[in-house]
Parts: structure tokens; sequence; C-alpha cells
């Protein structure tokens, strides 16, 4: 099994496997907030302001394929505590994290560092990761850690919390895009992986990355951060970071709502940068459909002058192409767009 960044201490470099080519180095690590990703008030969506909110959550959604969502009902404690359990996970012991470690690929609950290609990637990832299904909730907390002791309590009431929020982000959305209420109510959200990210501290930043560019292959995403920058989003050929804010949680268009969208909608590349001072944690939310659900462009949003985008397809078929190709943008999105006549 090989060694969690988390256990391993007092690095003054950093291994030459985990160092990028010059291309794909993260370069300057300062970059300002200057164009910072939309941020988006979602107390306003209650009152007269919803058509208002819903305009820019689709232009945000449109233009950068990012946004941070603040008011958007979760409270500070429960958000503070879920915080606190992840840190708490990657301080275990070396042993007790080991016990979460598996090669086995039919385990749905498993930590690893960098990638699941650890064996086969050329260049490693400044990151551990720990990911498992979390909705249901019935059918998979049970097989959660059972330590640290609060995780199934807390990050439980904390997925429950979190799916909410997703259907009502998504709601604005179909509102939005014109397609009929409850479009995304069904098994287009059936599924919700949880993936924790530990970034440590990292003595060389400038050479390596947390994680590279992709765009998640997912329906949407919903992201909480710490207080440490680390995320960047590339928008128009640049690099923006997006600026930690207490309390918000930041989301992402995937792949799937991309296509469902025809296009309208964007699913940014972005990647996650480390820093030499602080180690940082994230935990996403990938809302995902299920396995055998059928994507293709909504009807609503194709007609004889705007014809469809892309084909349709089974989900999994996209993963199993993603998964191959490690993300690669272009070749993923090519081989699902449909056959111009
Ligand atoms: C991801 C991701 C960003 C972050 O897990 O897909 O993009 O800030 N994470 O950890
Ligand atoms: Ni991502």
């Amino acid at each position: 099994m090989e060694n969690l960044l988390s256990s391993r201490f007092n690095d003054v470099s950093i291994p030459e496997n985990y160092v990028f080519p010059p291309e794909s180095r993260p370069g300057n690590l300062k970059i300002p907030f200057i164009s910072n990703i939309p941020v988006i008030d979602l107390s306003e969506a209650q009152n007269d302001n919803r058509t208002n909110t819903i305009r820019k959550i689709i232009k945000a959604a449109e233009e950068f394929g990012f946004f941070q969502v603040i008011n958007h009902g979760i409270s500070m404690n429960e958000m503070n505590e879920a915080r606190s359990v992840f840190k708490e996970l990657f301080e275990m012991s070396l042993e007790e994290k080991q016990k979460l470690c598996t090669s086995d690929p039919s385990k749905t609950c498993k930590m690893f560092t960098s990638s699941v290609n650890y064996a086969t990637e050329k260049v490693h990832l400044w990151r551990d990761n720990f990911r498992h299904p979390c909705h249901p909730l019935e059918q998979w907390q049970h097989l959660w850690p059972e330590n640290p002791p609060r995780y199934r309590e807390c990050v439980g009431a904390c997925s429950v919390e979190v799916k909410k929020l997703a259907s009502r982000i998504l709601s604005l959305i179909c509102e939005g895009l014109g397609l009929k209420s409850g479009y995304f109510d069904n098994d287009l959200t059936g599924s919700m992986l949880l993936a924790i990210n530990h970034y440590p501290a990292c003595p060389e930043p400038s050479l390596t990355l947390g994680i590279t560019k992709h765009a998640d292959p997912n329906l949407i995403t919903i992201l909480m951060q710490d207080d440490v920058c680390g995320l960047q989003v590339f928008k128009d050929g640049q690099w923006i970071a997006v600026e930690p804010i207490p309390h918000a949680f930041v989301v992402n268009i995937g792949y799937q709502l991309e296509i469902i969208s025809n296009g309208k909608l964007k699913s940014a590349e972005h990647r996650a940068v480390t820093n030499s001072s602080d180690a940082r944690n994230s935990a996403a939310f990938f809302v995902a459909p299920l396995d055998d659900c059928i994507i293709e462009p909504a009807q609503a949003l194709t007609d004889e002058h705007h014809p469809p985008v892309f084909k349709s397809f089974k989900y999994k078929e996209f993963n199993a192409l993603y998964f191959a190709k490690q993300g690669d943008t272009e070749v993923v999105l090519k081989s699902f767009e449909a056959q111009k006549n």
C-alpha cells in the first residue's frame, strides 16, 4: 500500500515522481481574485427576486461554469462539524487510515493517495482522497468508517442537506433553461458520491498539483472548501483563483448538465494547486445520474433550428470513456457529439 501523504512529514523537497513537466506546472501561484467567479445569494430566490436569481445562476453557468452560493440554508454549525470530522479523518493514525485503503475495485468506500491510477500514472498528485457514495443514505451509511466516531452521523446529516441544496439549485436551473418542472428529480440525480480531498502543505507548490486540469463527469458538483486557497478555474485561456468565502459552497456544472442543456451551460475545467504553509481540505459532493440513465440534450431545447449538439447515451458509457481517456475533455466531448448531416 502506497504511502499516504497525510502520514508523511518533514519533506523538505518533493520526490521526483511528484514533479510535473514544465507545460503542466501551476506557474504563477499568486493569482489575484480580480475576476472572481459569481457569488449568488440564494435567500433572494425565496422572495420577489427569484427571476433575477435564476438569471444570475444561468449567466454564471454559461460564462464560468462555476459560482458560489451563500445564504443557502445549511447552518454554519453543520458545515463546521463536517469540516472538523474531515480534518480528523486525515489526522487519524496511519494504521487506522490503512483500514480504509483497499485495492479491491468492488469496495465503494475507499481511501487512497494521488489517484486510483497510482500504479500506472507518470506523476502523482499531492493529495490523499477518501470517497464513498452518500445517497440514498440508507443504502450506504452502514458501510462508512466507524472512526472518527462522529463520521457517520455528521457526514450523513451533511449529505442530506447538500442533496437538498443541489435539488434547489437544479430546480432554479431547470426553470432558467425553460425545462418542465421536476426535470432533474429522477434518475438524473439518483446518486451522489462524496470525495474528500486532503492536500498537505507542499515544500514545492510550483512544481506539483493537487488535482490536474479536468472537468467533472457528473451532473453538478457542490464543493465545500475550507479557508485555504487552492481551487482554480480555467476561463478564456487563463486560470482564475476561487476565493474561499466562509460558509459558501462552490457549485460547478458537470459534463452531463452541459450535454442536457445542449451546450448552453459549460462544464469548466479546473484544478487544485498546493501551497507551502497550509494543508487544505475540500469535500466534493458529485450529484450524478444512475448508471443506466439515458443522457441527451433536453427535447425542449432542440428543434430544427437548434439541432442536438450531443447524441443520446447511457451515463455509464460516458463514465467508462471518461476514465479510459483520463478526463481528456476534447476527446471525451467529441465522442458524444451528434453526427452532423
Ligand atoms: C474534484 C475537484 C477541487 C478542490 O474533486 O473534482 O475539482 O478544490 N476538487 O478540491
Ligand atoms: Ni473537479
